[in-house]
């Protein structure tokens, strides 16, 4: 196996103080590696959004490190992060964050000639190809208001993966769309892993992703666990001890 790109270990992240005090994360430690596309699944509020975040650089810890291609993710500054971000990830949140007064097609542009210096010739070519594979050839042209859900979250999904980032973050990406669709957009995030080389870690509930996926990860209650699901030997009433 390649070396991971991506290493966090004794992530702890909490929420509040007190009686309300919530524990997001628990001494999650996990390792990915360049190539793959692994799912991250796990019931709501079981902590998928906050490790994501911990692990992209959008929420700070309390304890634990973050490394990314040998570079300390939260030993850097605000502004190094920043810019760590911008050239090395692509995002796909829960909800669109599109700009409400660009077309489908300047959503797309934009990433490419402001984040990568693309030429407008090309940052153009480009797009008309992302559109087309994300079946929005002829949608180009419209604003987020004029678009469905699932269309947005097309849109979404090619504004992530138009700059070829090496890292792609992906939270629910197809819980707005229909299976045809889904299926479409997991297989765009493998393509990026397998032919790209990409390390993406993708958020999902559909188990028909499953086989898509090189491996899956499960998140419970802020516990990370390989696989499906947790050890059935974590359910025992005396249970064993795994190192978690
Ligand atoms: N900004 C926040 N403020 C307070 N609690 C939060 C915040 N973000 C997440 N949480 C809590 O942390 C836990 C995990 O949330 P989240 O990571 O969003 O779970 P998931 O994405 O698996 O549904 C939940 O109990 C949630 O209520
Ligand atoms: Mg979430």
């Amino acid at each position: 196996m390649t070396a991971p790109t991506m290493k966090g270990w004794g992530l702890t992240r909490s929420f509040g103080s007190g009686e309300t005090k919530t524990y997001a994360l628990r001494n999650v430690s996990l390792d990915l590696q360049p190539g793959q596309l692994t799912l991250l699944m796990g019931p709501s509020g079981s902590g998928k959004s906050t490790l994501l975040a911990v692990l992209s650089g959008l929420l700070h810890p309390d304890s634990g490190n973050v490394h990314i291609l040998d570079r300390d993710l939260w030993a850097m500054s605000e502004r190094e992060r920043e810019a760590f971000r911008l050239e090395h990830f692509g995002f796909i949140f829960q909800g669109y964050n599109l700009f409400a007064s660009l077309t489908a097609r300047e959503q797309m542009e934009m990433i490419l000639r402001w984040g990568s210096g693309t030429p407008a010739g090309e940052a153009r070519d480009k797009t008309t190809e992302m559109l087309g594979m994300l079946g929005l050839a002829k949608k180009g042209d419209l604003r987020p208001l004029q678009l469905s859900g699932g269309e947005k979250q097309r849109v979404a999904i090619g504004r992530a993966l138009i700059k070829q980032p090496g890292f792609v973050f992906a939270d629910e990406p197809t819980s707005a769309l229909d299976w045809k669709h889904g299926q479409h957009v997991i297989e765009l995030l493998r393509a990026a892993a397998h032919d790209q080389g990409s390390t993406i870690l993708v958020v999902a509930h559909d188990s028909r992703i499953v086989p898509f996926c090189d491996r899956v990860l499960h998140l419970d209650d802020g516990i990370l666990f390989e696989g499906l699901e947790k050890p059935a030997d974590l359910y025992a009433e005396n249970p064993v001890q795994t190192g978690y």
